[in-house]
């Protein structure tokens, strides 16, 4: 079973995971209109109404080493990135590592799940959740001047499942190309898309808010920054405030 589509699930995560483990091959794909308790990066909730939105998990199962994985949340963002500049005709940024914005808003965002074993990876759940059709007021109040959606930004209603299909085709033909010729045709095209570089932007890491300028990434896909000091520091865990 390549594709299960449910109306609604608590997140789409949880029952890719279950599928991945019961066996699901490489490119299941799990889709549903409405999650209960859809989930975001950093323990946060991600809030999924009903018909408004894509909300889908792909289960992979890649053979290269788990170290790579983090890859693939860039890969992600940068199929995002693509088919919302080519299909949906707006200017889209990716805010390292994998939020989709547009004019500072978010549009999408990503969440991969590793599950690995003893150096090899079992395999991994790339999660992906867009802001379709929603009006702004479907957005709970705290998020409203920092959400967006397609229809919000292109001004028109867009057709969910032309565009599930428009994001796999996409997202199909950029992972054959990775696996193939590895990471440096992603990093360009993640670059081209970068929110802010060259910009001083708010840095929160693990122990510590500072300022630091945006360089890129790295060709593994670490973000390269230089702090105040002038000192580069190359980061693989950090969030960057608006
Ligand atoms: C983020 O920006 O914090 C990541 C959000 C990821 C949301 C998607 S929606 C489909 C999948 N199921 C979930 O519960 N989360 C991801």
């Amino acid at each position: 079973q390549r594709l299960i589509h449910k109306s609604s699930v608590t997140s789409t995560q949880i029952l890719a995971h279950q599928a991945a483990q019961e066996g699901a091959p490489h490119g299941t794909i799990v889709i549903a209109d409405e999650q209960t308790n859809g989930r975001g990066r950093l323990n946060r909730s991600w809030h999924s109404h009903k018909g408004d939105g894509i909300w889908m998990s792909i289960v992979l199962r890649p053979t290269f080493e788990p170290y790579k994985s983090p890859q693939i949340t860039l890969l992600a963002a940068t199929v995002l990135a693509e088919v919302f500049k080519e299909y949906c005709g707006i200017k889209p940024q990716i805010k390292w590592p994998n939020d989709i914005l547009t004019d500072s808003k978010k549009l999408a965002g990503i969440l991969t799940e590793l599950q690995a074993e003893q150096d090899q990876i079992n395999y991994i759940i790339l999660g992906m959740g867009i802001n379709v059709n929603h009006p702004i007021e479907t957005f709970p109040e705290e998020i409203r001047d920092k959400a967006s959606s397609l229809k919000i930004e292109s001004g028109e209603e867009w057709d969910l499942s032309s565009l599930i299909r428009e994001i796999i085709q996409t997202f199909e033909k950029r992972y054959e190309e990775f696996i193939k010729d590895g990471f440096s045709k992603v990093k360009l095209r993640w670059e081209a898309f970068g929110y802010r570089i060259g910009e001083m932007v708010p840095i929160q890491t693990y122990q510590s808010s500072w300022k630091g300028r945006i360089m890129g990434i790295e060709s593994d896909g670490a973000l390269r920054v230089v702090n105040e000091e002038g000192k580069e520091q190359t980061l693989y865990s950090a969030e960057i405030q608006w």
